[in-house]
């Protein structure tokens, strides 16, 4: 049931500490991934032809967390981007997908150099945390079907950063705004 999740959710965002919310918030989530808990409303499953969608699922502004669907047709994927400074935990519900995690090494004058730290395989049911200052990644479905994945933040994420391929090899920063997805 999502309520039972949402209820874990609650308890897990009052553990304080960051590091331990989020190692309770991963738990749950694969907790109840993995026990098919996590029965998300049809249109949460719709893909969008434009890019990838992205649903508020669920929001509480006195314990200062969202839940955030994003569905994923094949080939849809993100630019390498940050998350604003929020602790995320995201979790496959759906499909597969590859999530390329990397590190800012350098940045002078807009123009950001990274890392790449290598590239997780993520299967239905594992979750990942995101910590910032380490919060850079690329998502992509890996599949040739639908995949869908659940994101828990520390907040709500209406703008982060998006960085740009320059013909260095750098990128270039860009303020990107977000929004929700009918
Ligand atoms: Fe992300």
């Amino acid at each position: 049931m999502l309520l039972d999740l949402i209820a874990r959710l609650d308890a897990a965002v009052q553990l304080g500490d960051t590091t331990a919310i989020t190692q309770r918030v991963k738990h749950e989530l694969e907790a109840a991934i993995q026990a098919r808990a996590v029965m998300l409303p049809d249109r949460f499953r719709l893909a969008r032809t434009e890019g990838y969608a992205r649903r508020l699922l669920h929001r509480n502004d006195r314990l200062g967390y969202t839940a955030v669907v994003m569905t994923w047709a094949p080939g849809q994927r993100t630019p390498l981007h940050d998350h604003a400074g929020i602790w995320c935990v995201e979790g496959v519900v759906e499909g597969r997908m590859d999530v390329t995690q990397y590190d800012l090494v350098e940045e002078s004058s807009g123009a950001c150099r990274f890392e790449a730290k290598g590239c997780v395989h993520a299967a239905v049911g594992s979750a990942g945390c995101l910590i910032p200052p380490f919060e850079y990644h690329i998502l992509a479905n890996a599949i040739d079907r639908p995949s869908i994945t659940l994101h828990v933040y520390g907040g709500e994420m209406t703008s982060c950063h998006v960085f740009e391929p320059l013909a260095d090899g750098r990128y270039a920063r860009c303020e990107r705004a977000l929004s929700y997805h009918d």
